[in-house]
């Protein structure tokens, strides 16, 4: 048994995401320039790398894994991936982050397969803000996702918001009644500064998820939730008193959570991403392709340097890695 990856401040990872793809069929204006290059198929870790690696992590006592992207489903085979991670011994928890446009044709494939909850980004229920927002979108597609994976029987569904001053920072409430009608959790999310867009447009966007709760607590009564557990993740969560949905604030820039980071991430080409909001990497598929013995060992040593916690300043930014390419 596995005593588990501990870093040097004593925090105890046992949460991978693994971006299966950098590509998106999306273009979300906060996550992504207007001219991204997309990695060539030959930097990106095969289905089967990418088991083998999810295979290490469990074995050193990852318990759940979130599929992020990019968009996971534009990603071929990933239903079968889905599967295979599924079956791992030791993995308590199989979860995704979509952007939902895909589900109306994957959802009961995934359920299937083994994922156990959805978490889907949706910014807006207005058509053309949602179109210009994400560039191109279809709303519709994202609402027949939603009722499509209502229908797979995922055992939770949750709405990921980022909330943009200006953008749809009034939509706020009309999202939460959405939610609370489809009986989904939401949660908001403070924009954080990655990539190649403009410190002016991060700056004339940035919002504090206080005035987020504010706008909220005027109308519900916001109940400290069962799922408030601080080690759990980055969000504070409520329950919307009488209602079964849960919503949380995910506020990396006004709040700091990484004290109680648990996890750490993998880009679709493989580097192994020891916090969000820095630079400091592994590069695993070197190590899978040229010494694959090596890799549990290579995993555990660089435990050592994840970084105390993100130095994110949307005046001065420094990771020049989008969101897209990251897995968020
Ligand atoms: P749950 O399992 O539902 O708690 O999911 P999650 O919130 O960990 O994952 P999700 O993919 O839904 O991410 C929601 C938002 O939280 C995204 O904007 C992520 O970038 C952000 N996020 C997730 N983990 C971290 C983290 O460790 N640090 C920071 N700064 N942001 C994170
Ligand atoms: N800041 C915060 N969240 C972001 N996401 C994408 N880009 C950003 C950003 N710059 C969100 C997506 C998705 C999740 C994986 O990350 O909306 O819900
Ligand atoms: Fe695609 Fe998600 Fe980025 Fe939007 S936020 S462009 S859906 S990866």
């Amino acid at each position: 048994m596995s005593h588990g990856l501990v870093d040097s401040f004593g925090r105890t990872v046992r949460y991978l995401r693994l971006s299966v793809t950098d590509r998106c069929n999306l273009r979300c204006t906060y996550c992504m320039a207007e001219d991204m290059t997309f990695l060539p198929k030959s930097k990106v870790l095969s289905l089967e790398e990418m088991t083998r690696v999810a295979e290490a992590f469990v074995a050193l006592g990852v318990q759940k894994i979130r599929l992020t992207g990019g968009e996971p489903l534009v990603r071929n085979g990933v239903v079968q991936l889905a599967s295979n991670i599924a079956k791992l011994t030791g993995l308590r928890e199989l979860v995704m982050t979509t952007n939902g446009v895909l589900l109306g044709q994957h959802a009961a494939d995934l359920r299937a397969a083994g994922v156990a909850r959805l978490n889907i980004s949706i910014d807006s229920l207005r058509p053309e803000r949602f179109s210009s927002l994400t560039r191109f979108g279809r709303l519709d597609d994202v609402l027949a996702g939603i009722e499509a994976a209502k229908l797979a029987g995922f055992e939770r569904i949750k709405l990921n918001v980022v909330v943009l001053n200006g953008v749809n920072d009034d939509e706020v409430l009309s999202l939460t009644d959405y939610a609370v009608r489809n009986e989904l959790d939401i949660a908001f999310i403070e924009e954080m500064p990655l990539g190649r867009i403009s410190s002016a447009q991060r700056l004339s966007t940035a919002l504090d998820n206080q005035s987020v709760q504010q706008q909220l607590a005027a109308v519900y009564a916001l109940q400290p939730s069962s799922k408030h557990d601080p080690n759990a993740g980055p969000a504070r969560n409520f329950q919307l008193a009488n209602t079964r949905t849960h919503v949380g604030f995910i506020s990396p820039m006004t709040n700091n959570f990484c004290a109680s980071c648990n996890r750490v991430r993998i880009t679709a080409e493989g580097q192994l991403l020891l916090c969000l909001g820095n630079e400091h990497s592994l590069d695993l598929r070197a190590i899978l392709r040229d010494n694959p013995d090596a890799l549990e060992a290579s995993i555990i040593d660089a435990m050592q340097r994840k970084p105390e916690r993100h130095e994110f300043d949307p005046k001065d930014i420094t990771i020049m890695r989008h969101m897209s390419a990251t897995g968020g």
